[in-house]
C-alpha cells in the first residue's frame, strides 16, 4: 500500500478526480461502498479471485489486480483454493502468446455459464494480452454474453472505474486502447510472497520477432524512471522483500529512450548500493543487447544472481534470421563462452522454438547443436504456434504436426540430459539459499532455491520461511538437489 493512501479522502458525492492515480483511488472507494453494500443484502462477504495464465509481467499485473480488489473490500481466493472460480468476481488476466493459452481462457470461461446461473450478481473479468486483439474480442461479445467487463493491457491502471462501471450496469463493459505512452506509479498491490518480488522496469516490445504476438498486444517499449524504480524497491525492502526479479521483454535495453538515458548495467549497480536488498534477478535478456559492460557488472556484484536467460529461439543462422533476431549462432555462441568467462559458475537457461516455417532437419540439427554447445541448466521448448498478425503466420511454408512433434521430442531429450548434467556439476558444494516454501511432499522438509535458480530441499523447520540460509548440496535428482544447512 502507498503510504499516501491513507491521506486520499474523498466525498463520495464529489467528481472524481482527474490526476492519476488519484481517480482510481476516488472509484476503490466507491467500489468498497458497493461491495458493502452487497455484502449486506447477501449477509456475507464477497470473495474475489484473480486468475493468470501467462508470463512474470501477467503475474505481475495480477498482484495488482489483486491489490486494487482487497482495497474495494472483496476477501481474496488464492489459485491454490480448491476452486478459485467459485467468487463473486472471476477476473482472468489473459496470455496469447500461443494458442494453447486462449485455448486454456475459453474452456474456463465457458464454464462459467453455470456458476453465474447459480449466482446472478456474479461479475465475470477479462483483461491482459489476448484481449488486446480484436477478433478475440468479437468472439467473446458473440460467444460468452456472461461476460461483464473487458479491458486490455494498457488500462490496466483503470481497473477500479471500470469495475466500479461494469458494478452498476447490465451490460458488458469493454474498453480496449490501441497503445499508450502512460505509466501510472503507485497503485497498490497484493504481493504473493512476502520475501521476493518481482518489480517492472519496462513495459511493451519494440523487437518485433516475427513470430511473436507481444508488440502488438503490449505496445512500443517504455522504461520507468530509475527513481521510480529504486523507491520501489526500497519499500519492498523495508517490507521485508530479500530479493527482487527485474522484469521485461527486453530488460538489456531499458533506459535507451528515456530523456536521460540509462543503461541497464548501471540501473543495476543502483540498485545493488540499497541496503538490505540480498538478490537481484532479471529477466528476459535479448543476446543482442547484451553488453560487455552489463557482464563486467554481473561479475564483480555481490548480489546479482549467477543465473541468465538468455532465449535461443533457434540455433540456425538463417532461421535466426527469418526470426528477425538480429544474431546468428556464432554470435550467440560466443556471447556465452564470453559469459562463461567471466563468471564460470553462470547457470544459463534458454527457451527455443521448434517448427518455425520452413525450419528443416538441417535446421533443426544446429539447433542441438547448440544445445549440445552451450549445456544449459534448464531450456523452456515450445511447438512454434501460428499467431494472427504476424510475418511468419502469412508464410507458407509451415511445418508438418507430425514433423514437428518428432523433432520436438528429440530436443526435449537433450535437453533433459545436459540439463541433468550440468545442474549436477554443484554436488557437493555450499550455497547461499533463499528458503521459499515448506516442502508439501516430504514431511520436516523445506525448499529454498539457489542463486542460480535451481531448487534444494532440505530438513528445516517451517520458521525458516523467507530467510537466507547455507546448505551443502548432497545429491542431485536431476533438475533439483537434496542438502543439509550448515
Ligand atoms: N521477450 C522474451 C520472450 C517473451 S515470450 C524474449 O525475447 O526472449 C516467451 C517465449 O515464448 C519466447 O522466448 C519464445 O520462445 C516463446 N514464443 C513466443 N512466441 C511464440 C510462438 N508464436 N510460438 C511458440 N513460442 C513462442
Ligand atoms: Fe517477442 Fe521478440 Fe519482443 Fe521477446 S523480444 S517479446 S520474443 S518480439
Ligand atoms: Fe506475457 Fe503472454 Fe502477454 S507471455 S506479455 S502474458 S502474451
Amino acid at each position: 500500500m502507498p503510504s499516501h493512501y491513507q491521506e486520499i479522502k474523498f466525498t463520495l458525492s464529489d467528481n472524481p478526480p482527474e490526476g492519476e492515480p488519484e481517480r482510481q483511488y476516488y472509484f476503490i472507494a466507491k467500489c468498497r461502498e458497493w461491495v458493502k453494500h452487497k455484502e449486506e443484502e447477501l449477509g456475507r462477504p464477497l470473495l474475489g479471485s484473480v486468475i493468470n495464465f501467462g508470463c512474470q509481467m501477467n503475474a505481475k499485473d495480477s498482484e495488482k489486480l489483486r491489490g486494487i480488489l482487497r482495497e474495494a473490500g472483496y476477501q481474496l481466493l488464492d489459485d491454490q483454493s480448491p476452486d478459485p472460480e467459485d467468487a463473486d468476481l472471476v477476473l482472468y488476466n489473459t496470455c496469447t502468446v500461443r494458442e494453447n493459452a486462449n485455448v486454456r481462457v475459453y474452456g474456463r470461461l465457458g464454464s462459467l455459464v453455470s456458476k453465474k446461473k447459480k449466482n446472478p450478481h456474479m461479475l465475470i473479468g477479462l483483461c491482459g494480452c489476448m484481449m488486446q486483439e480484436p477478433h478475440v474480442v468479437e468472439k467473446i461479445k458473440k460467444s460468452y454474453s456472461h461476460t461483464s467487463l473487458i479491458f486490455g493491457t494498457y488500462n490496466l491502471y483503470k481497473f477500479p472505474e471500470l469495475l466500479y462501471t461494469a458494478m452498476n450496469s447490465d451490460r458488458m463493459i469493454i474498453d480496449i486502447w490501441k497503445n499508450t505512452d502512460q505509466i501510472v506509479e503507485d497503485l497498490p498491490a497484493e504481493r504473493k510472497y512476502s520475501f521476493k518480488s518481482g518489480v517492472n522496469i519496462m513495459f511493451g516490445c519494440n523487437n518485433f520477432c516475427s513470430y511473436c504476438i507481444v508488440p502488438y498486444v503490449r505496445g512500443r517499449e517504455r522504461s520507468r524512471q530509475p527513481e521510480a524504480i529504486i523507491k520501489e524497491v526500497k519499500e519492498l525492502v523495508q517490507s521485508g522483500v530479500k530479493e527482487i526479479m527485474l522484469l521485461g521483454q527486453n530488460v538489456n535495453s531499458y533506459g535507451k529512450n528515456l530523456e536521460q538515458p540509462i543503461t541497464f548495467a548501471r540501473l543495476l549497480e543502483m540498485l545493488e548500493e540499497i541496503e538490505g536488498l540480498e538478490r537481484i534477478r532479471f529477466m528476459t535478456s535479448h543476446p543482442k543487447d547484451l553488453s560487455d559492460e552489463l557482464i563486467a557488472v554481473m561479475a564483480k556484484s555481490k548480489k546479482i544472481c549467477r543465473h541468465l536467460h538468455l532465449p535461443l529461439q533457434s540455433g540456425s543462422s538463417r532461421i535466426l534470421k527469418e526470426m528477425n533476431r538480429r544474431y546468428n549462432k556464432e554470435k550467440y555462441l560466443e556471447l556465452t563462452e564470453k559469459i562463461r568467462r567471466a563468471m564460470p559458475d553462470i547457470s544459463l537457461t534458454t527457451d527455443i522454438i521448434v517448427g518455425f516455417p520452413g525450419e528443416t532437419e538441417e535446421d533443426f540439427l544446429e539447433t542441438l547443436d547448440v544445445v549440445n554447445k552451450v549445456g544449459y541448466d534448464t531450456a523452456f521448448t515450445f511447438i512454434y504456434s501460428r499467431r494472427t498478425g504476424t510475418p511468419a503466420a502469412a508464410q507458407e511454408n509451415q511445418v508438418p504436426e507430425d514433423i514437428v512433434k518428432e523433432r520436438f521430442n528429440r530436443l526435449l531429450k537433450l535437453v533433459q540430459e545436459k540439463g541433468r548434467q550440468a545442474s549436477s556439476r554443484f554436488t557437493g558444494t555450499i550455497q547461499e539459499v533463499l528458503v521459499e516454501e515448506v516442502n508439501h511432499s516430504q514431511e520436516g522438509y523445506v525448499t529454498g532455491r539457489m542463486g542460480n535458480n535451481l531448487l534444494v530441499h532440505f530438513p528445516g523447520c517451517p520458521t525458516l520461511v523467507g530467510t537466507l540460509v547455507k546448505v551443502r548440496l548432497q545429491e542431485c535428482r536431476g533438475f533439483y538437489y537434496i542438502g543439509e544447512m550448515i
